[in-house]
């Protein structure tokens, strides 16, 4: 059978539009000395230089878009690491604007697959975890392109301490019926809500993120799932 990582993998463009002098700029300074090491374990060691045995509470966002959650977030805890990844570029000059403006020192970016730097982690070593709106792919048949599912749903549990916390949000209702039944089937969470209704309703410390504002403009209903890790 195929492994569900293995036949997973990144779809959708990597470069919009051209970049104006002072994104390219900021990609040329910025990007290299806040990008994930190429090579080797993902440590809060080998990430934020932290001593060995000592490291900070790591978070981790999976296509962070351009970056407006994880820098508020990162704004909030400047003593968490944080470490995001993003494919396209257009979203990596937006995060890189907000860790700048923000001057924010604990913030890492790898521009690419989430998958790769979920695999680099030592196992339990997350705090919490956020797939914010990830593409839904709708289609029946592109459901295994999905981020929500047991394979990567999986292994996001391995990284993960006992007692951290995951969040996944989607408006797209054929992705809400999806993710309630891989949720409900993984053995490692547990959902942090009350009452249905908490499905709908944005924690105070869970900032709306860019495309979900474009999505309740569009008179979308927005759904925010919240999991322990047991
Ligand atoms: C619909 S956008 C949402 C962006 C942002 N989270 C938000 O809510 O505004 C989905 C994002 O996930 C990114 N993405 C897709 N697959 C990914 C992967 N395997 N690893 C990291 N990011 C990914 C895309 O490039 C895109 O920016």
């Amino acid at each position: 059978m195929n492994d569900p990582l293995t036949i997973r993998r990144l779809y959708g463009r990597r470069q919009g539009h051209k970049l104006r002098q002072g994104q390219a700029e900021l990609v040329e300074r910025l990007l290299p000395e806040i990008s994930v090491p190429e090579t080797g374990e993902l440590t809060a060691s080998t990430l934020f230089g932290d001593a060995e045995g000592q490291g900070r509470p790591l978070e981790l966002e999976i296509g962070f878009g351009k970056g407006e959650h994880m820098a508020w977030q990162a704004s909030q805890r400047p003593d968490h690491g944080f470490i995001g990844c993003e494919p396209f570029l257009d979203g990596v000059v937006g995060a890189l604007m907000k860790v700048d403006e923000l001057g924010l020192a604990n913030v890492r970016i790898h521009m690419g697959d989430a998958i790769e730097v979920l695999e680099r982690l030592p196992d339990a070593s997350l705090d919490r975890a956020w797939l914010l709106h990830p593409d839904p792919w709708p289609k029946a048949r592109h459901a295994k392109r999905r981020f929500m599912n047991a394979g990567p749903i999986g292994l996001i549990a391995r990284k993960m301490k006992p007692g951290g916390e995951f969040r996944f949000g989607t408006d797209h209702p054929v992705y809400v019926r999806w993710a309630m039944m891989v949720m409900g089937q993984s053995p490692d969470f547990e959902w942090l809500g009350e009452h249905p209704s908490d499905f709908l309703v944005r924690p105070d410390d869970w900032p709306e993120t860019r495309y979900e504002a474009k999505a309740r403009a569009k008179g979308h209903e927005v759904w925010y799932f919240r999991y322990r890790r047991r």
